[in-house]
């Protein structure tokens, strides 16, 4: 429930993806959040206010003359009340109009007369390739930009229209995690966040390897966080079956000389470094070029192994590392004994921040219970999703790298 205690106003003006603003309404809803619809004449002629009263269950606000509202004021009402308002979808017609600041219908009357400082504007397009690609809207988003809205893109495929291209409204769920980005502390904006996640995969011979338990789903959870503080992600991944999180810059990789190579060409421009992957110690020095047969003998293949880079050592012994310019946390999978493996793991390793998880009780779970060991002390994150207990990490990043306590001693 990431918006528990929110109140959002989702304003629908004209165009076809009023139909997915149905769905969008429902997953606000269903992540705690409460949820006022208002609609243009225009958007009312796409879906009625019938369904969106149904779904967000509060009557839908339509016209700035509504005396509903004692004071005859909706326009500032609503935007009072308010810690967002979302327009999706927003047609070139009021992306016009909000880069006018006109305010002769209710909608485009409430984002003018909006408490700029404290709620945020969010912009959800949807139009025709044409249409969005004209200079007039662009020049027009522009505007609402400088003017201190948030635009958040629009996707690919096919239209309504029947055309191809840029224009379509993002999908329910993509505007849900913009959503919940915004909402979060902005506490790493202008930063480079580089994020190991997931398994490694060493090659027996053409069909088989060896590989193993880890999800990818703690990496995946960082490399969100990251990205709803406000940094640039990139995420180097082995092999995992999760989608990229939205915004991420994904590299995805197999082996764990793969993985080292993809991370150590993306780490000068980092400012933090997060390795979560679970590497494999051993890579097989003869893996076969083709598959290898059983011969009836009943002797088993002798595989022989060859040690693997360790990653994140590597990256920590770097002078960027050593002079306080990137930050470096590692992650410790242990089985037993958390806090004493984890603290003389950040001394092997070299890093500021070591992050410690039991493995067999965190494995491809959705949940997690992390212990931070620092040269500061030792902080317990009890047991709560890897989402939740990512976003204090990355709080944690955030106020290592404010307060310059970076060095691994
Ligand atoms: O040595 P160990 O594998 O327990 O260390 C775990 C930490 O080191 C994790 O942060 C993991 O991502 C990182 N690591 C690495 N490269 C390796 C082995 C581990 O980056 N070859």
């Amino acid at each position: 429930m990431d918006l528990r205690d929110k109140h959002i106003v989702l304003g629908l003006t004209g165009g076809v993806a009023c139909y997915k603003a149905a769905e969008l309404c429902r997953g606000l809803l269903k992540e705690g959040a409460t949820v006022q619809v208002v609609m243009t004449e225009a958007a009312c002629r796409f879906i009625t206010p019938v369904t969106m009263q149904a779904l967000s269950g509060r009557p839908v606000f339509t016209s700035q003359w509504d005396d509903r509202e004692a004071n005859n004021m909706p326009h500032i009402n609503l935007a009072r009340e308010a810690d967002m308002i979302l327009l999706a979808p927003c047609s070139a017609d009021f992306i016009a109009r909000l880069a006018q600041g006109r305010a002769d219908e209710l909608l485009s009357l409430m984002c003018l007369a909006r408490p700029a400082a404290r709620v945020p504007l969010l912009l959800a397009p949807a139009m025709n390739r044409e249409m969005w690609s004209h200079p007039a809207t662009q020049r027009n988003l522009q505007q609402v930009v400088a003017d201190g809205a948030t635009v958040l893109g629009v996707g690919h495929g096919d239209q309504a229209c029947g055309e191809t291209g840029d224009g379509r409204m993002l999908e329910p769920d993509e505007i849900l995690q913009d959503v919940i980005a915004a909402l979060q502390a902005p506490s790493l904006r202008g930063r480079h966040v580089l994020v190991t996640a997931g398994p490694t995969y060493e090659a027996i011979d053409p069909v088989r390897g060896i590989t193993n338990l880890s999800s990818g789903k703690m990496g995946y959870a960082v490399a969100r966080a990251a990205r709803e503080a406000g940094a640039r992600v990139t995420l180097v991944s082995g092999p995992v079956s999760l989608p990229a999180p939205r915004g991420v810059a994904r590299i995805s990789v197999r082996s764990a000389r793969e993985m080292h190579q993809a991370t150590l060409a993306e780490a000068p421009a980092a400012d933090v470094f997060i390795a979560t992957a679970a590497v494999a110690d051993w890579r097989v020095a003869n893996a076969a070029q083709q598959k290898i047969k059983k011969d009836g003998s009943g002797a088993a293949p002798a595989l022989q192994f060859e040690e693997n880079p360790d990653i994140l050592a590597d990256v920590a012994r770097s002078d960027r590392a050593r002079s306080g310019a990137l930050l470096c946390v590692g992650f410790a999978a242990e089985s037993e004994d958390l806090l004493a493996n984890a603290q003389a793991k950040r001394l092997r390793k070299g890093v500021p921040l070591l992050v410690g998880n039991l493995g067999p009780a965190t494995f491809g779970q959705d949940d997690n219970a992390l212990l931070l060991v620092s040269e500061q002390g030792v902080e317990e994150l009890a047991r709560d999703s890897k989402l939740a207990l990512a976003r204090r990490l990355v709080a944690r990043c955030a106020s290592m790298l404010d307060g310059g306590r970076i060095h691994a001693g």
